[in-house]
């Protein structure tokens, strides 16, 4: 596996392979690699001929108040993953490289960032937009892999590609869960053990809500109630979100009969966790609030 650090070397590779017709696959992560991260490498592994994961805690989508100076960085652990999963490239640019004095650009994707994450994390997804734009300049990607976990990151980059004809095209796979439904996250290693054993009411809640909509219910107001019952059975757990939402715009539903997508976000403590599911219900048109 090769160690890239600087742009140049990266855009380089990436041009020399796109010239002999091999596909990319592009992995972004900000490192502390999990079993989320390695199905989104190994089903890139599998449909790309090379493959490019990219490390980098980028600053930009931290507030100054948020954990961008203890953010996990086990890099020896995280290339040894990449190298055990095959991966061609680990692109791990410098912070002074992406983002050089004098950098003023920026990406907004305002409707889909409006609600929810972007609400509660005003600096972030403008940070996400502008690095994934960045990066899929750098690495040329033919195919780029993000997880549902980040529900709203993914529509966002969704959106981006589309609306810049950036002609990558954007895969999303399913959250990968512990045994009791806690969704993979490089932050659950802040989780002392008290706060391990009741982070998995989030997704509990989420499932309840899911099953609420499958046994018929449709009033977006009692499905909230009935998760926020559930969650309320763990300790210590302050409800930050757990809305109905169409999957597309993100915009809350009160009602809908055909999909929806379920958001939460709850704190811990000082820990922030972010989950959501999918919910397919046959038939019928979606109402927006
Ligand atoms: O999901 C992440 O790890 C990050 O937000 C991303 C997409 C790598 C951008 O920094």
């Amino acid at each position: 596996m090769k160690i890239i650090r600087t742009l140049p070397s990266m855009t380089a590779w990436s041009e020399r392979l796109r010239r002999e017709g091999v596909t990319i696959g592009f992995v972004p992560t900000m490192g502390a690699l999990h079993d989320g991260h390695r199905s989104l490498i190994r089903a890139a592994r599998l449909q790309c001929d090379a493959l490019v994961v990219s490390i980098f805690v980028n600053p930009t989508q931290f507030s100054p108040t948020e954990d961008l100076a203890k953010y996990p960085r086990p890099i020896a652990k995280d290339r040894s993953l990449c190298r055990a999963e095959g991966v061609d490239v680990c692109f791990e640019p410098t912070a002074q490289a992406m983002y050089p004095e004098g950098f003023q650009t920026v990406v907004t994707v305002p409707a889909i960032t409006k609600l929810w994450e972007g609400a509660s994390r005003p600096h972030h997804f403008g940070g996400v937009a502008v690095v994934v734009t960045k990066l899929f300049g750098m690495v040329r990607p033919h195919v780029a892999l993000f997880g549902q976990k980040d529900y709203q990151q993914a529509a966002l980059v969704r959106q981006l590609v589309q609306d810049l004809n950036l002609g990558v095209k954007i895969q999303i796979r399913p959250t990968v869960r512990e045994q009791d439904g806690l969704a993979m996250s490089s932050r659950n290693v802040y989780l002392n053990t008290d706060e391990r054993m009741i982070a998995p009411w989030l997704s509990r809640a989420l499932r309840a809500g899911k099953q609420a909509i499958e046994g018929g219910m449709k009033d977006g107001a009692a499905i909230e109630r009935s998760m926020r019952k559930t969650i309320e059975q763990a300790p210590a757990i302050q409800v930050e979100y757990l809305a109905l939402c169409d999957p597309d715009s993100l915009e809350p539903l009160t009602r809908f009969t055909r999909r929806a997508v379920i958001l939460g976000a709850i704190r811990i403590g000082s820990i922030r966790l972010i989950d959501n599911l999918l919910v397919n219900v046959p038939g019928g048109k979606n109402r927006a609030r």
